[in-house]
């Protein structure tokens, strides 16, 4: 199992070193072997150390340049970061990034060599229309993707499942994650409304690889009692 932990906007620079301290700290007594990934604010971004690697919510397709607000690759190798989420629902929507936008970002990072972990999900009125909508939303998500890169996670995040304390449930993920896996050999996570008292179910789904958290990572102690009962 991979467990990621997307901070998206919170959390500061001393927070997110005092909860990486926490986390490893019990990790280590844990002799914690499984892959933990961690997306803080890009405020906040700190090298990897021990068993969790720091990776950026986000990232312009630059080295370095006129590109107001953004960082790129330059500010990422200071601090050794190899790993960023591309295609986040939130970033689709809210920042309007189009699928062409999304695609580009992904072969400069995929030039770059980065592990990229790769978001899709559908909105509520396409998940109403049944699976095979799904399906044919989900896999125009992957249009100028690579999906045989090596260094690729798939993280499938239901829109309507984000942030809502409703989480998809084990029959739709099941359904959705094998129809992925038809395709893609690559890691497949689920996120969308993760906790505690439901990561075992979803982490028992054959085709679930991992999760990634939103809400339920932003507390250390909070994470690592899931990622136990998840494993
Ligand atoms: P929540 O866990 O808060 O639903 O967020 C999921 C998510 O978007 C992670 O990227």
């Amino acid at each position: 199992m991979i467990y990621a932990a997307n901070f998206k906007m919170n959390h500061t620079r001393a927070s997110t070193a005092r909860y990486i301290e926490t986390l490893e700290k019990r990790l280590c007594e844990a002799q914690w072997e499984e892959r933990v990934l961690l997306f803080p604010p890009a405020t906040a971004l700190q090298a990897s150390s021990g068993h969790i690697t720091v990776g950026a919510q986000n990232a312009y397709m630059a080295q370095k340049g006129a590109y107001t607000g953004e960082i790129g690759l330059q500010q990422l190798e200071e601090f050794g970061i190899e790993t960023i989420l591309i295609g986040h629902s939130e970033r689709r929507q809210l920042l309007a990034e189009e699928q062409e936008f999304v695609s580009r970002k992904f072969a400069w990072y995929k030039e770059a060599d980065f592990t990229i972990v790769y978001c899709i999900g559908e909105p509520i009125e396409v998940r109403e229309s049944g699976e095979e909508a799904v399906a044919e939303y989900l896999w125009e998500q992957f249009d100028g993707i690579d999906i045989d890169y090596e260094k690729l996670i798939v993280a499938y995040e239901p829109i309507w499942a984000i942030g809502t304390g409703r989480s998809a449930t084990v029959e739709e993920i099941r359904a959705t994650h094998d129809e992925l896996r038809r395709r893609i050999s690559a890691p497949l996570l689920y996120g969308g409304s993760v906790k505690r008292e439901n990561i075992a179910s979803i982490s028992a789904i054959e085709n679930v690889d991992g999760v990634l958290v939103g809400s339920a990572s932003l507390d250390a102690e909070e994470f690592f009692a899931m990622m136990i009962e998840g494993r």
